[in-house]
């Protein structure tokens, strides 16, 4: 499992001045263009669950590189999948919350049909940066009466301290 972890590790893209002059970018994609990286951190995801929340009922990915996880662990898991989008994608009754960007903001929804009150949930992301997209998208789970039983993303920029925005558990498979 740390060799697993060193190898996906080792597959991480790092871009300087992008978007923006001074960020640097933790590209996943980087991970996901090797087959074996792509197995590797699969497994790393789904034992973490396994171990640590195996009560876990539903996994909600954010928009939109969460996607890439949550239906891939959701059957792995054998449990149900659900997206959190950015506003105006979503059919039917949504739940809506603003969150901040670095330069403005912008509203992620969540259909009410997606969560049943009381259902375990684990939160799904890529990236955890500012933590203003996980804040947010917590607190839709917590409007539809989703018990959320942890935020899990690969790679946590601790710098920028996302985590104290989160009153949920975090957890991160890498941390830069
Ligand atoms: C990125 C990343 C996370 C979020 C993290 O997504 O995939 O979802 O930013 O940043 P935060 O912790 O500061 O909120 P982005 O909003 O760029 O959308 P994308 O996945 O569609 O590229
Ligand atoms: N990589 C990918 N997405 C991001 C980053 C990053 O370094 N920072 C904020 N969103």
């Amino acid at each position: 499992s740390a060799d697993k972890l060193e190898y996906v590790k080792s597959k991480i893209g790092k871009y300087m001045d992008f978007p923006k002059k001074g960020i640097v970018f933790r590209d996943i994609f980087g991970a996901l263009t090797d087959g074996k990286a792509c197995v590797y951190l699969r497994d790393l995801l789904v034992e973490h669950i396994r171990t640590t929340h195996p009560d876990v009922e539903l996994i909600v990915g954010l928009d939109s590189r969460g996607f890439l996880f949550n239906m891939l662990l959701a059957t792995e898991l054998g449990v149900g999948c659900a997206p959190v989008r950015k506003k105006g994608k979503l059919a039917g009754d949504v739940v809506s919350v603003e969150y901040k960007l670095e330069y403005g903001s912008d509203t992620f929804e969540l259909q009410r049909t997606a969560i049943k009150p009381g259902q375990k949930v684990i939160i799904v992301d890529d990236l955890l940066a500012t933590g203003g997209s996980l804040s947010a998208a917590s607190e839709l789970v917590r409007k539809l009466g989703g018990v959320l039983l942890e935020s899990l993303v690969v790679i946590e920029l601790v710098d920028l301290e996302g985590r104290k925005k989160l009153d949920s558990n975090v957890h991160s498979l890498i941390q830069y």
